[in-house]
């Protein structure tokens, strides 16, 4: 059998990595209701908004309102994403324990995202792990294009590898890898992990797939038989990179979980309240959900380890 971990950490990234790609602004209630509604659903990390420049990125420009005014549930982490300097202490003055940085594996997504190389954006996340430091605060990395950029095409599992090193030295607890406009396929997925843990243990990794071509669930799949036991993903399917042309949403949570519940892989998540939480959040987008899951009515949704209704 291959060595797939017994529970998986879910990291929900739908309410910065989604809803950064909404053309509707969201109101801040809104993305606070959504954010305490999937607090009460037993995930233990929320990446909750980001403090990148409101030019940039003006559907997340109420960060300060958003992460004060969440109910912050204890055991459940918010990390919040920072670009540089100025973004750390704006998230420590909203009172952010955890926050995560990000580069990537391709120069030119990195000028497109950051406006700076992959080594401007080290230099400028050195102020930022010092201050994080001093007050005590977590640092996760992300590494975007791990394995095809829109620019540069295919991206070599070594060059993710050095990146991931990079981030870990500079004392990132945990590297996310991103397949930012998800043209990864499950054997690239698994090159492109296991050059990367080759330099930074499994342990310390996670993936984060965007789903724009079905792909997603079948290389979590294929990243988990190789022993990773985190993953992002994103409520309702939710996502995109508004810097990567044709980058859709992340993975859906609704449906990682079925596959892992149907798996035996415990992840403390509750499905059916994680899917009412994809329903409010779809309904104030005024959307269907994107989630498999969370198109099939609810009297007739099949609970994935019983295979009988789920209640
Ligand atoms: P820049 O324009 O080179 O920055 O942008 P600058 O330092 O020259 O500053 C320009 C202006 O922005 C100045 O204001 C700064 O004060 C202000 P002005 O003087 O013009 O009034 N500024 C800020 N304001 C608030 N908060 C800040 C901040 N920084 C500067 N933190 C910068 C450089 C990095 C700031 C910009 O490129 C940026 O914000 N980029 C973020 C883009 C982004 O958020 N992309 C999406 C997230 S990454 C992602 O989705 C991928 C991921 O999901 C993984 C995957 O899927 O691959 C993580
Ligand atoms: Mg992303």
């Amino acid at each position: 059998m291959a060595n797939f971990p017994k529970s998986v950490k879910v990291v929900e990234v739908g309410p910065r990595d989604g809803l950064q790609n909404e053309k509707t602004i969201m109101p801040a209630a809104v993305k606070i209701e959504f954010i305490n509604r999937l607090s009460r659903t037993g995930l233990k990390t929320i990446e909750a908004t980001s403090f990148v420049s409101p030019k940039w990125i003006p559907q997340l420009a109420d960060a300060t309102e958003v992460y004060t005014g969440i109910e912050k549930k204890p055991g459940v982490a918010y990390p919040v994403l920072v670009p540089n300097e100025k973004g750390m202490q704006r998230a420590l003055d909203a009172g952010a324990r955890e926050v995560s940085i990000f580069t990537a594996a391709s120069e030119t997504f990195n000028q497109k995202n950051s406006n700076c190389s992959i080594a401007e954006s080290i230099e400028r996340f050195k102020p930022v792990v010092t201050l994080a430091a001093k007050h005590n605060v977590r640092v996760r990395g992300y590494i975007s294009t791990a394995i095809g950029c829109p620019y540069a095409g295919p991206i070599a599992p070594e060059a993710v590898a050095r990146v991931a090193k990079e981030l870990s030295d500079l004392g990132c607890y945990e590297i996310s890898l991103g397949d930012t406009i998800g043209v990864g396929t499950p054997v690239k997925a698994q090159r492109m992990l296991a050059a990367v843990a080759a330099e930074v243990p499994m342990e310390k990794l996670a993936v984060h797939f965007h789903d724009t071509y079905g792909q997603a669930l079948a290389n979590i799949h294929a990243c988990l038989e190789l022993g990773v036991s985190v993953v992002d993903s994103s409520t309702s399917g939710l996502g995109g990179c508004p810097y990567a042309k044709g980058a859709t949403g992340n993975v859906a949570t609704e449906d990682v979980l079925f596959m892992l519940t149907g798996m035996g892989i415990e992840t403390g998540v509750d499905t059916a309240k994680l899917l009412e939480a994809g329903r409010f959040i779809s309904d104030a987008l005024t959307r269907q959900p994107e989630s498999k899951l969370g198109r099939i009515p609810a009297d007739s949704r099949r609970d994935a380890r019983t295979l009988g209704r789920q209640k």
